[in-house]
């Protein structure tokens, strides 16, 4: 993305310099004062990196949506320090509560009942009656939560229908000059977004695959559950079809690379002469999937397509098989209107 494209050059927040802040006291206080004064922050997280902004602040959620370049306004997941900080703001039943008392902090995001008075922006759930909740487990995003004192909102941090970020770099490849500050963690150790988990008619539905597999929640709720619409009625992300795209095209369950493509190994399935990366050697998903979004920022641009080994759909694979077909999906820059899903179609919530 140019930023000196016309979009980027309306954007509210236009920092000249995005500072690189590092995990010292003074510098994670200097992340909260930029967050209290409603510019945005970068943040890392177990999952991915987060665009954070202070939840309470209506223009400072909205400067988020213009960094990302984000097409409309979708409802983000507000991060709290913990579980009594998430009640302050929603209605937890014995459900959330047993899943929220299982998973806390950790990668797993749950959809509930706003609290009249929440001092939540309206944005932050775009209008919605709930609201997504999620208390990270990163240290420094527990750090940043403490000295913040508050409520973050924070989509993942890379520009609209790009892969999401799991290094302070890949931040700055994205967002450079667009954001006020990244909190550099290193590495995220999950790599996929959290799981998402809402409830529709008093019934627990899994809205996107993520970092808790779905075999974990369902021993904690002791039932089986559905995948439920992420967003409710409305549009999500995670609904855009292409949301995690790299440039190169995806030939995804490929058993064998063609020599002209980059190739994205798993378990060491087959060996490749041209650009390959293996998400993990020995077959663990977890591994696999803390190495998905940079082994596809490398491959990308490598070759015009990559091929990728199939993934076992079980555990952390359903997130990343979901992340996969993803990048996969017609893009939204593709204009022809079949390559546009109901969704991409659909008006703005
Ligand atoms: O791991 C993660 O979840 C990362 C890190 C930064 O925490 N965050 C992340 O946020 O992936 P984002 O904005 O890219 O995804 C938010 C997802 C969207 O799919 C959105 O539809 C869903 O959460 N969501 C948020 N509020 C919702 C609501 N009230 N009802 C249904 N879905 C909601
Ligand atoms: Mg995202």
């Amino acid at each position: 993305m140019d930023r000196n494209d016309s979009s980027a050059a309306h954007a509210p927040q236009r920092d000249a310099a995005t500072q690189v802040l590092t995990a010292n006291a003074r510098e994670i206080e200097r992340a909260a004062e930029l967050l209290r004064s409603g510019h945005l922050v970068a943040l890392p997280t177990e999952t991915v990196y987060g665009l954070g902004a202070d939840a309470r602040q209506g223009s400072a959620v909205a400067a988020i949506f213009a960094a990302k370049n984000r097409p409309r306004f979708n409802p983000l997941i507000c991060h709290v320090a913990d579980l009594a900080a998430a009640e302050r703001i929603a209605v937890f039943d014995a459900q959330a509560q047993a899943l929220a008392e299982a998973f806390w902090p950790g990668p797993l995001t749950l959809v509930l009942p706003r609290r009249a008075g929440c001092g939540l922006s309206d944005l932050v759930s775009a209008g919605l009656e709930t609201v997504a909740l999620r208390v990270p487990a990163h240290p420094l995003a527990q750090s940043l939560l403490a000295a913040f004192d508050g409520p973050i909102a924070a989509p993942s941090a890379n520009l609209s229908g790009t892969v999401s970020p799991t290094s302070a770099a890949h931040v700055l490849d994205g967002l450079r000059g667009r954001i006020a500050a990244v909190l550099d963690g290193g590495a995220c150790p999950v790599g996929v977004e959290s799981t998402i988990i809402g409830w529709e008619e008093g019934r627990a539905r899994l809205l996107r695959p993520g970092g808790v597999s779905l075999e974990q929640v369902q021993e904690i709720l002791g039932q089986p559950i559905e995948r439920g619409t992420e967003g409710g009625a409305i549009s999500a992300p995670g609904q855009l079809r292409s949301h995690y795209a790299p440039r190169a095209a995806l030939r995804l369950n490929a058993q064998v690379p063609e020599e002209s493509e980059a190739w994205l190994d798993f378990g060491a399935s087959h060996a490749h002469d041209g650009p390959s990366i293996d998400l993990s050697p020995r077959g663990d998903l977890h591994e696999a999937a803390a190495a998905l979004f940079g082994a596809l920022r490398a491959l990308d641009g490598e070759r015009a397509r990559i091929a990728v080994a199939p993934i076992p759909l079980e555990g952390l694979g359903l997130a990343i098989n979901d992340r996969l077909s993803r990048a996969a999906a017609p893009r939204p820059d593709d204009k022809r209107p079949e390559a546009l899903s109901p969704d991409d179609k659909g008006e703005a919530p």
